[in-house]
């Protein structure tokens, strides 16, 4: 296991990678918060699997334009030794941790991303400014590192269509990579943020898969189906306050009226606010497919499969 170069500079960055750039390998990068988990190691082992030899960065920065005022800024956890052996065991050859003014020399940049009518939506209801901080770093991130490509889990599944889009419609050359969501035995997401729950709120926490499980079950019968037995299985949990639960296409656009869609999920659990997803199939509703005699030739599937989500 070898040490990674913590590069802290831009130009420490840029001299870390000079030698096998020019050699032409392929870049591959994982842009981070730190507080590095079992999900953050799964996109590590998926960016050193799409370059092969060639070099694999990390960056740990905690990034305050993406935090709105009255969020956790200030305590969200910072761990950089830990954080530096796990990309060791994963083979990370450069990890970038600059400080803020590294990243926003003169403060906050006067030209930044605009986020478009995406980031309006979901999240962005409840957090306005988040996407354009998120935008604006991961574009500045992407000028530093240059990468050819980037991994992103899809747990943020917003930002991960959001960074698609912007990487899209700004011509920025960079292949992005979605990875899956890693989860607890009990189906809790892996983030940073569950560090906040104590046992009796990160035991209330699973009801987000719970819900989002429940949902997925119901998707051969249409959206209604899905968010009715997502929240019958939601109204089971106590100390779960709902903040939304949509289905959307996979790139967020409008809910499809069947195939392919995401069913996403934010709630607060506490004061820790939380978000899940999941990709579900939309099959056609039951109205969409009326037997000619007027019954619904699904009908008893349909009660069983609602049943079995326990709505008593
Ligand atoms: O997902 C995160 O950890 C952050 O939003 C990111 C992409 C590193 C930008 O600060």
């Amino acid at each position: 296991m070898t040490a990674p170069v913590v590069a802290r500079t831009r130009a420490e960055l840029a001299g870390a990678l000079a030698a096998r750039r020019a050699a032409g390998h392929r870049v591959a990068f994982v842009p981070t918060m730190g507080a590095l988990h079992a999900g953050h190691a799964s996109l590590l082992d998926v960016a050193r699997a799409s370059v092969g030899d060639g070099p694999v960065v990390a960056s740990v920065f905690v990034n305050p334009m993406q935090f709105g005022p009255g969020e956790d800024l200030d305590r969200y956890p910072r761990t950089l030794d830990a954080d530096l052996e796990m990309c060791a065991a994963h083979g990370v050859d450069v990890v970038f941790v600059p400080g803020v003014d590294e990243v926003y020399p003169g403060g906050e940049p006067q030209v930044t991303v605009e986020p478009g009518p995406l980031a309006a939506v979901l999240e962005g209801r409840t957090r306005p400014t988040h996407f354009r901080g998120v935008l604006t770093v991961v574009a500045k991130l992407f000028g530093l590192v240059r990468p050819d490509v980037a991994v992103f889990g899809e747990k943020d599944y917003q930002q991960l269509a959001l960074i698609r889009r912007m990487v899209a419609d700004l011509c920025l050359g960079v292949d992005v990579v979605g990875a899956p969501t890693v989860r607890e035995p009990d189906g809790l997401a892996l983030s940073s943020r569950n560090r906040y729950l104590d046992p009796e709120q990160r035991r209330k926490a699973a009801a987000l898969s719970r819900t989002l499980q429940a949902g997925a079950q119901a998707a051969p019968y249409g959206v209604d189906a899905v968010i009715g037995s997502a929240r019958v299985e939601l109204r089971r949990a106590h100390g779960v306050d709902l903040d939304y639960l949509e289905v959307r296409a996979p790139d967020l656009g409008p809910t499809p009226a069947e195939g392919e869609a995401r069913l996403l999920i934010a709630a607060r659990v506490g004061a820790t606010r939380l978000i899940d997803n999941m990709a579900i199939t939309l099959g056609q509703p039951p109205a969409a497919r009326t037997g000619t005699d007027g019954t619904h030739p699904d009908s008893a599937d349909r009660e069983a499969a609602t049943t079995t989500q326990g709505d008593s």
